[in-house]
């Protein structure tokens, strides 16, 4: 299948569908609304920070970013990998596969020495990707890992 990444700075127009994606995935009491969050996609970046869309043919399925902050507990580390998410019906095809390449592909070519990340669910997935669980963090009263990829050597 036929598939392309697009930055959602060159296509704004993305920006909605992204956010109505992460609110329903990632959605926590008193967590944005997906005009806020639409928003925040759009607001001028802060550094080395972008938002990609997978396309399936010319269907958007999946998106990933790569923000100043998203951990309330660790504003010492900066950027992360943040906002995996691949539409269900398109699940295993290695698509955040190739969303947390490209986003790794933005980070070298900016000259970033690392990423950051914290999952609650997917530590297998970054781990076969080269990401090493560095520690454990409290976010919003549960327990998340800490993941960290070393891009100097790559
Ligand atoms: C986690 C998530 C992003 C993974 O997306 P995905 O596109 O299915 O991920 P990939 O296809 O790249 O890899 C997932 C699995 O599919 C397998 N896979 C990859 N390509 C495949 C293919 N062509 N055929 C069959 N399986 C394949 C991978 O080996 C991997 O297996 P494993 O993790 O069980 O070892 C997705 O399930 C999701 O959006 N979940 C909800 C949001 C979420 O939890 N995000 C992560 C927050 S940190």
């Amino acid at each position: 299948m036929r598939t392309s990444i697009a930055a959602v700075s060159d296509q704004p127009g993305l920006a909605p569908l992204v956010a109505e994606w992460l609110v329903e995935a990632f959605a926590y009491p008193g967590s944005r609304s997906v005009a806020d969050m639409t928003a925040l996609i759009l607001t001028p970046p802060v550094g080395p920070e972008e938002t990609f869309v997978l396309f399936e043919q010319n269907r958007p399925v999946g998106t990933a970013s790569l923000a100043a902050q998203d951990l309330a507990s660790r504003p010492d580390l900066t950027p992360w990998l943040a906002g995996v998410f691949v539409h269900p019906a398109f699940r295993r095809r290695g698509y955040a596969t190739a969303l947390v390449r490209r986003a790794e592909e933005f980070a070298m070519a900016a000259s970033l020495p690392a990423l950051w990340l914290y999952t609650w669910t997917a530590e297998p997935l970054y781990a076969r990707l080269g990401w090493h669980r560095v520690g454990l963090e409290q976010n919003r009263g549960s327990e998340v890992v800490l993941m960290k990829r070393s891009l100097a050597d790559e």
